[in-house]
């Protein structure tokens, strides 16, 4: 089948970078489809660092202004690898100029903000997606589909933690490489934008819209050194966010983040208790959907732990893989963003989540900073 091209210019060569490059190498291989990925600029701002991470990935050149990478006509997609402070920016400069954008999640660092992305994308109609990767783990693709077959009835709970431990140190600097998740002018918040808004993104994919949020958050260490000039600033991040809330279905939420869970590194967990049926999942053990459910009788009823690696059209994205019962990683993820994203782009059924669809998840997150700020209920603003 004759291949068009899809021209990446990468913004960003860390951790994502390096994740959503992956990737753009193992599409073709295990995702054929009528696109090549083409992996055409990085970005970086220091020359010597991105021409180290083109040459070591495969990128044909290097920018070291995102500007000229984005008004370069041999770019067809923009990828946005930055901190969340310039996603915007990059974002509103990539649909003036008519590339196709994917974006890290956060979508932005506010719900204005992301309005404005939504609304500069639609204007341009350009294909458009944000990273929320944790979608597309086959254990979390099959409960989507557990739901959407109705299996679960009546949802009564939905509950999801992510938790980390790594700032936990207080002569631990802010900002700079490496550490902007603390400074709140690059990172917009704390583990709510970082974390809770994977676990939101996910709830809404698979529980619906959520209504109404009243949120708790702490900052444990108030000042910290800022890396890049070392003056001693305040913290301005959220350390820990936890909040209950209302689903529009009538569901209960109850989330918590924290980077002060002494022990955990990235413990992301779900559990949806519906009346007929509940499903877990829990990141340290990605390839598992535990199942209960009521409606099997008899002696052997209980929770079971399904290893989500069948090759049979039932465990989504396996069957391209290896052979049943080998598991895959937290970077097929990825992959499989990338493959349903130019999947899409044949269909003309864009792949989700889209800017708008992001963009609940944003709400989520202003209403759950702005309660906690209040310390009342707040709804979410309708996107
Ligand atoms: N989907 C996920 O699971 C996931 C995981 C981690 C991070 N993220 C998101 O990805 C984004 C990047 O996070 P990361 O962990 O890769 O951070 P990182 O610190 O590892 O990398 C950020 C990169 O951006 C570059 N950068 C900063 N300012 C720039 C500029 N003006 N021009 C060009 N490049 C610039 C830095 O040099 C660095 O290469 C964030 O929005 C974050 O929230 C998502």
């Amino acid at each position: 089948m004759p291949q068009k091209e899809f021209r990446v210019g990468m913004i960003g060569y860390g951790f994502m970078g390096r994740a959503h490059t992956n990737a753009y190498k193992q599409v073709g291989q295990f995702f054929p489809s009528g696109y090549k990925v083409v992996l055409k600029a990085a970005c970086a701002r220091d020359a010597a660092k991105g021409k180290a991470f083109a040459d070591q990935w495969g990128y044909e050149s290097v920018e070291t202004d995102w500007r000229k990478l984005v008004g370069r006509a041999d770019i067809d997609a923009v990828d946005i690898c930055t901190p969340n402070n310039l996603h915007k920016e990059i974002a509103l400069a990539a649909a003036a100029a008519g590339k196709m954008i994917l974006c890290e999640k956060p979508l932005a660092m506010t719900t204005a903000e992301g309005r404005e992305m939504v609304a500069a994308v639609e204007k341009a109609g350009v294909p458009n997606m944000v990273w929320y990767n944790y979608r597309r783990i086959p254990a979390v693709t099959l409960a989507k589909r557990i739901v959407d077959e109705g299996r679960l009835g009546k949802v009564f709970h939905y509950r999801a933690k992510f938790l980390q431990d790594w700032t936990i140190k207080a002569d631990l600097p802010q900002g700079g490489q490496g550490l902007w998740r603390l400074d709140v002018a690059a990172a917009g918040s704390g583990v709510s934008g970082d974390l809770l808004a994977h676990c939101i993104d996910t709830a809404i994919w698979l529980n619906g819209r959520m209504e109404t949020v009243c949120g708790m958050t702490e900052t444990f260490v108030k000042e910290r050194p800022h890396q890049l000039t070392g003056k001693v600033e305040p913290v301005g991040i959220d350390d820990a966010c936890t909040f209950m809330g209302r689903f529009a279905n009538g569901s209960l939420a109850n989330f918590e983040s924290t980077r002060y869970a002494r022990g955990h590194k990235a413990l992301y967990t779900f559990e949806i208790n519906g009346e007929n049926m509940s499903l877990f999942w829990d990141l340290h053990d990605l390839h598992r959907l535990q199942v209960f459910d009521y409606k099997e009788e008899g002696k052997t009823r209980g929770w079971k732990s399904v290893h989500v690696t069948d090759n049979s059209p039932d465990h989504p994205y396996m069957a391209k893989w290896w052979v049943p019962g080998l598991a895959i990683g937290y970077d097929a993820s990825f992959t499989h963003q990338v493959a349903d994203f130019l999947q899409g782009l044949e269909t003309g059924q864009p792949a989700g989540p889209t800017f708008r669809d992001a963009l609940e998840t944003q709400a989520v997150l202003d209403a759950v900073l702005d309660s906690a700020k209040s310390g009342k209920w707040v709804n979410v603003a309708k996107t």
